[in-house]
């Protein structure tokens, strides 16, 4: 079994580069799932119900979150009613949302978990201890778990893709919007990328309009962060081969796609 996962989409470049490579993607690839990073999906930060539905009507099966999940107000309309939408597990309990989704295709169950790291991050819970949990939880149905593990320190998702190494089938990082070379299967058998990278503009800061970057750390003054929208765009993200009874990995593959490393299909 094969997922396809898709780091961080940021705005309409984003959402763009998404709607022309997600079909030329499935057709080199082939796999069961897609599972795309929504957290910027809707001008940098947060996700829309419109654009939530859009992901899923690209045959996308599951969007998960991250830091940025309550930036647009209207989620906490729709969250509790979005059966595919997957928000870190390891927020405050009273929060809406769920933090694992079960997907089935093919008569194989999967189980998507998204947690947050706390290392420069927010003091959510616990996500080593709540991946217990949830993990514990997921077994029962399935052997086939994935988590998109958004933190922004490489040590901390290094200590929870081996803290959990056997015990899921991968561990993709995301939040840093830059894509690291390191994908591997870990000595147990669990796919692991520190950072899958992010989707949209190639010619950015992190997504955003460069010049406002560079003016903040020139002047230290508050300056308005844009979506680069107007500049070259990329695609960043990775496919993971599972065997459906084991739940192992048996191969990573990274996947970037930008004027510099043209796709071919
Ligand atoms: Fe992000
Ligand atoms: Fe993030």
């Amino acid at each position: 079994m094969k997922i396809l996962f898709i780091g961080d989409i940021v705005g309409s470049p984003g959402r763009n580069m998404v709607s022309d490579y997600l079909p030329k993607l499935k057709e080199k690839f082939k796999p069961q799932i897609t599972i795309v990073n929504g957290e910027n999906a809707a001008a940098g930060k947060g996700i829309t119900e419109k654009i939530y539905k859009e992901f899923l009507n690209l045959d996308v099966q599951a969007v998960t979150m991250g830091n940025h999940t309550w930036n647009k107000k209207e989620i906490i309309d729709f969250i509790d009613d979005a059966a595919y939408l997957v928000r870190p597990a390891n927020f405050p309990e009273n929060n809406p949302g769920k933090g694992i989704i079960f997907v089935k295709v093919n008569n194989i169950e999967v189980a998507i978990i998204n947690l947050q790291g706390r290392t420069f991050l927010d003091q959510h819970d616990d996500p080593f201890r709540k991946a217990d949990e949830l993990i514990t939880q997921a077994k029962k149905r399935t052997n086939i778990i994935f988590i998109d593990f958004h933190a922004e320190a490489t040590s901390e998702k290094q200590a929870f893709a081996w803290y959990v190494d056997g015990r899921v089938s991968a561990v993709v990082g995301t939040h840093t919007h830059t894509q690291t070379a390191d994908e591997r299967i870990l000595t147990n058998g669990t796919a692991y990328i520190t950072d899958v990278g992010m989707t949209g503009p190639y010619d950015g800061i992190l997504g955003v309009e460069k010049e406002a970057v560079i003016k903040r750390f020139l002047t230290n003054m508050p300056v308005r962060f844009e979506v680069d929208a107007k500049g070259r765009n990329q695609l960043n993200g990775c496919i993971i081969t599972i065997d459906k009874t084991t739940g192992k990995s048996t191969n990573i593959e990274r996947i970037l796609i930008n004027d510099d490393h043209p796709f071919f299909g």
